[in-house]
């Protein structure tokens, strides 16, 4: 028995995780569309790496079709959200349990630069960016003041390889 690390991203902060991840503990190390089913077959626990677009898991569909159903599945969403945005989390978390009601989840913050933004992922960001603006402090979450961050200034970087300290 052998476990895995799969990952899905658009710009590269869930791969850091995940390779820096299956570096410390040796795992073998998937990029979760070049991965295959055969590759899963033997494998007791995997991790799922995937950074989170509109409050949905990059790749989870085509995941569900890799995994073997008696695997141990961690999830670990690599967003903007903070731990203190918890309908945000809830929305994430909401949609994993739909298709693996059995994961483990654990949430990760990545980072943003605007500079790696295609147009449409531009102009979602300054819509946000507009709006969370017009709130006061209180009322934004800790994703609204990231975006408008990236707005502002180029970008923002919660990335922390030493939450993956405790992952087991
Ligand atoms: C268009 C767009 C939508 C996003 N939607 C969310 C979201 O719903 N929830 C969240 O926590 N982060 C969201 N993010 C932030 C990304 O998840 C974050 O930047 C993450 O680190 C990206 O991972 P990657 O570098 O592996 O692609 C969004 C970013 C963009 C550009």
């Amino acid at each position: 028995m052998v476990n895995s690390v799969i990952y899905a991203t658009k710009k590269g902060s869930a791969e850091i995780y995940a390779k820096a991840f299956a570096q410390k503990k040796n795992y073998p190390i998937y990029e979760h569309k070049q991965v295959l089913s055969e590759d899963l077959i033997d494998a007791e626990k995997i991790y799922y790496f995937a950074s989170v677009y509109a409050g949905s898991l990059l790749g989870i569909e085509e995941l569900k079709k890799k995994v073997p159903k008696n695997s141990q599945l961690t999830i670990l969403p690599v967003g903007l959200s903070s731990a203190n945005d918890h309908e945000k989390l809830a929305e994430i978390r909401e949609g994993i349990v739909k298709v693996f009601p059995q994961a483990k989840i654990i949430h990760l913050r990545g980072r943003l630069n605007k500079e790696q933004l295609k147009l449409p992922e531009k102009l979602i960001i300054k819509m946000i960016s507009k709006s969370s603006r017009k709130k006061s402090e209180q009322e934004k979450l800790d994703i609204e003041k990231a975006i408008e961050q990236v707005d502002t200034t180029g970008s923002v970087d919660y990335l922390d390889l030493a939450e993956l300290v405790n992952i087991d």
